[in-house]
């Protein structure tokens, strides 16, 4: 059966503003680097579920209501992924990590997971350390506090395991009931942490960045600024592995040579700053 299709909202300038807004002071995000259309979206459908008639009055009611401004950060920041998304990605990663790992003084591998959400993907970009016998850490970045708890803890959904193949499974997590809990040598090869990728990233000398899934809901601006920051903190020859559906504007991909075009791999050789 088909969804209920809902009517495009027409976000006018004083509504963007106001909604943008509110991302800033109870988001902690740069609205304006989050592109009209997908706002739009976000918006329309939270306005036909609360029955609110106006945007005014929807913003209004995030100002008073923690559930809804509870949904909307949700809605607004996207918290899905899974262990070993596209692991076909994850298949070039392992070939292009183990090229890397060969250079003189490569052996260490710093990789960032951001933005990293409940943290699958850095767990599983730790595994992947830990299956090719690499050593090496993974900053799992995220805006989001309430993501990033489940990584704190080092602890997952039994449905979010239930994905993985029984052999990884049983090997990196202990179960206990619905939970899962990665094992501690994997947990301590990630340092999580929060803040706003679109500020600014924070870390330097990096060799492997993984940044998917974000620059879909950005403006062009954003994303140019986004893979600037990604060129700026990895060392000349590390790598950017983008999302499959993502498509960046031609003139941000300067300085970005594919390794691996169909999963999205790119090596920076646009020189240190
Ligand atoms: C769809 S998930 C992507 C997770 C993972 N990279 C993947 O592909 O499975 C998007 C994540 O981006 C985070 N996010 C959105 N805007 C952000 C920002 N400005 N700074 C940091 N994280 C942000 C959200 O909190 C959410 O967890």
């Amino acid at each position: 059966m088909r969804g209920v299709e809902l009517p495009v909202l027409r976000l006018e300038e004083n509504d963007l503003a106001s909604v943008r807004a509110w991302m800033e002071r109870s988001l902690g995000l740069r609205g304006e680097d989050y592109r009209p259309a997908f706002l739009a979206r976000r918006i329309g459908s939270r306005l036909a579920a609360t029955g609110c008639a106006d945007v005014r009055s929807y913003v209004d009611l995030l100002a008073h209501d923690p559930n809804e401004s509870g949904t909307m950060a949700s809605k607004l920041l996207v918290p899905t992924t899974e262990f070993f998304r596209n692991p076909e990605v994850f298949g070039a990663l392992r070939r292009a990590l183990a090229e890397i790992s060969r250079r003189p003084g490569w052996n260490s591998l710093r990789v960032m997971s951001a933005p990293c959400s409940t943290g699958e993907e850095a767990v599983s970009l730790a595994i992947l350390l830990e299956e090719m016998g690499l050593t090496g850490r993974i900053l799992a970045v995220d805006r989001s506090r309430r993501a990033l708890a489940s990584l704190q803890a080092g602890v997952f959904g039994a449905r979010s395991v239930g994905k993985l193949d029984l052999q990884r499974r049983a090997r990196y997590f202990r179960e206990e009931g619905d939970k899962a809990r990665v094992r501690p040598d994997i947990a301590a090869r990630i340092l999580p942490v929060c803040c706003d990728l679109t500020s600014g990233v924070p870390a330097r000398r990096v060799h492997v960045v993984v940044m998917r899934n974000l620059f879909i809901y950005m403006t062009e601006a954003a994303q140019s600024r986004l893979l600037g920051e990604a060129g700026r903190v990895l060392l000349p020859g590390g790598l950017l592995a983008l999302g499959r559906v993502e498509v960046l504007p031609r003139y941000a991909m300067r300085g970005w040579t594919p390794v691996d075009r169909d999963a999205r791999i790119f090596e920076w050789t646009g020189g240190s700053e």
